[in-house]
């Protein structure tokens, strides 16, 4: 019997707020055949080490780590520096542990309009299997993160934006720039004829498949 991912005692998490999107992973990615995923904030690494342990197993895996680790709105700026730690030990834990050497992992330390931007010019292609955009919160953050990751993403690739319904101020009092919500109803909306919501997953991630360029 194989353990779970994640359950390793080794890994230094501060949280979980990723497990509850795993049974929705579990089914959907394998469906996307991930070889080349690009992830907008990584935090400690969390769905990263899933990814790895997850598809870790297979031929090759290069997953892009996009993150400032200086904090988003949400965050206590004060405690990145160790988060970055955190990060940098939980995906060396989760290489060790797949010991596959086509396993990669590269990490982009910046803005990711700027790490986005940089990939689309060398690049020159979109070659992503998968694009998880969990970064800034802030609307027209995250709408710069659908737009531009949307031209990294294969035809027939999956774009899984997280936090869609998330708010940073409490019921009734919500400041709409402050949601995802907006701007992926956006981009949805703008890319209506290249995309297409994929039905049944829980509304607390919202789930695209790219249909063409
Ligand atoms: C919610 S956390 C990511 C959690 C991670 N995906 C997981 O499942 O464990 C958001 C991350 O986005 C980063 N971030 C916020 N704004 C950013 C920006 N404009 N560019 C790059 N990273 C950003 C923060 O530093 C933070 O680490």
């Amino acid at each position: 019997m194989t353990d779970a991912p994640l359950s390793d005692p080794a890994y230094d998490f501060t949280n979980d707020w990723f497990d509850q999107n795993i049974p929705v992973w579990d089914a959907l990615l394998p469906r996307f055949e991930p070889k080349r995923v690009l992830e907008i904030g990584s935090y400690e690494g969390r769905s990263a080490c899933y990814l790895i342990e997850k598809f870790g197993g297979n031929e090759s895996l290069e997953i892009h780590c996009v993150d400032t680790w200086e904090g988003g709105i949400e965050h206590d700026k004060g405690a990145m520096s160790e988060v970055e730690s955190r990060f940098d030990k939980n995906v060396q834990l989760a290489l060790q542990k797949k010991s596959n050497p086509g396993v990669v992992v590269k990490k982009h330390k910046k803005l990711s309009y700027m790490a986005l931007a940089e990939l689309i010019t060398v690049e020159r292609a979109a070659t992503f299997d998968v694009l998880y955009v969990d970064g800034s919160h802030q609307a027209p953050h995250v709408l710069s993160d659908a737009v531009m990751g949307f031209h990294l993403v294969r035809a027939g690739g999956l774009m899984i934006f997280d936090d869609y319904i998330w708010s940073m101020e409490e019921m009734g009092k919500q400041d709409v720039l402050n949601m995802p919500k907006a701007a992926i109803d956006a981009f949805v909306n703008s890319f209506t004829r290249k995309v297409v919501v994929v039905r049944g997953a829980p509304v607390y991630q919202l789930y695209v498949t790219k249909t063409e360029a």
